[in-house]
């Protein structure tokens, strides 16, 4: 039923429905907005789907995005795609993930960082948004131990080769699909002790840093963000995380599949950093409320091939204000 229609019928059974209740029940409803002359809840009735037809079709690109990605029994281009990882080549290529020699940059060593020794079930428990933040700056041992428990390599697997001898695989704090590791720790040094403003990502293969922008950068990268400073306190923040991603890593062996896991494992890795921060005594907030295009600018990103997926913001816990945010 569209809105306006239980609007028109007024009150129902002595009940006192007014517009706004209806529109925030559907809202919570589900509130499904296909073509737009048909406001409608996930009920309906033919006489609605018969009013829409003749309405533009509009792009469900989100929907098409998931029936395009199913997994499809009898699919020779997957299969093929899958086995070459199993191969001697496949396997010596993953054996060298993330050993790229990298130009350009300043590499820089990160300290040992305090051992994360809270229970874990105390850490979910207590987990929760943190928006506000202090100002104040937070160790570099701090963001080490945050980086390592989010994408540090934990292990090594050793792997058999057809043609003899054998190879080792780094693996890593965070699961990855085929471990092929198409997800990368950046994050933005607002206010951390021993480090210049900048933007750094986290070399898990060499449990080191590359500076990769420099202060301007940095502030452009904070500009990205559309969260208003009295919903987080932005300015005050010690780092902000950002999940980068490089999807064709994954794609190049799951297809258009792949991107699902990078989106998988980009959520693995924020959660993880966000349990690693409360068991410091950080305080954290997931935050997608970027503008993409200025962020992967700021960091030097074409948005296909790498593109920012995601990000923490974390500091010291200050005043709370906002319960739920964005
Ligand atoms: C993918 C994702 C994106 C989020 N984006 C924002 C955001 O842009 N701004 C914000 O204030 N909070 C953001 N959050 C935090 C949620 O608002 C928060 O997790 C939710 O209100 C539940 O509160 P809790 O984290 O304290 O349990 C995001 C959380 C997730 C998982």
């Amino acid at each position: 039923m569209a809105i306006h229609d239980v609007a028109a019928a007024g009150p129902q059974d002595g009940a006192d429905i007014s517009e706004s209740a209806i529109s925030g029940a559907v809202y919570a409803n589900n509130f499904s907005p296909v073509p737009s002359p048909t406001t409608a809840t996930g009920l309906r009735t033919e006489q609605l789907r018969r009013r829409s037809l003749g309405v533009r079709p509009q792009a469900r690109i989100a929907e098409d995005f998931l029936v395009a990605t199913r997994y499809r029994r009898g699919s020779p281009a997957a299969s093929l795609s899958m086995a070459h990882y199993y191969t001697d080549s496949g396997q010596l290529m993953l054996s060298l993930q993330g050993k790229a020699e990298v130009f350009g940059w300043e590499r820089v060593g990160l300290p040992s960082g305090p051992r994360l020794k809270s229970n874990l079930g105390t850490v979910i428990a207590e987990r929760r948004s943190c928006r506000k933040f202090t100002g104040d700056p937070v160790g570099l041992g701090y963001i080490a131990t945050v980086l390592r428990a989010a994408a540090g390599v934990t292990s090594y697997a050793r792997v058999s080769l057809h043609s003899g001898g054998e190879t080792f695989i780094q693996l890593r704090a965070t699961a990855s699909g085929g471990g092929v590791y198409p997800v990368t720790l950046y994050f933005a040094a607002n206010q951390v002790t021993g480090l210049p403003r900048a933007i750094y990502s986290y070399d898990a293969s060499g449990d080191h840093l590359w500076r990769v922008g420099d202060a301007a950068e940095l502030d452009r990268l904070l500009a990205s963000f559309a969260a208003p400073e009295d919903i987080i306190s932005l300015d005050r923040a010690a780092a902000v995380m950002l999940v980068v991603g490089e999807p064709w890593k994954c794609m190049r062996k799951y297809g258009d599949r792949g991107m699902r896991y990078v989106f998988l494992e980009a959520g693995g890795i924020a959660h993880a950093v966000h349990l690693a921060a409360v068991g410091l005594g950080i305080g954290g907030v997931e935050c997608a409320g970027y503008y993409d295009d200025e962020a992967n600018e700021a960091l030097g990103f074409d948005g296909l091939f790498e593109a920012v997926l995601h990000a923490i913001i974390l500091g010291h816990p200050g005043e709370e204000t906002t319960t739920v945010g964005g």
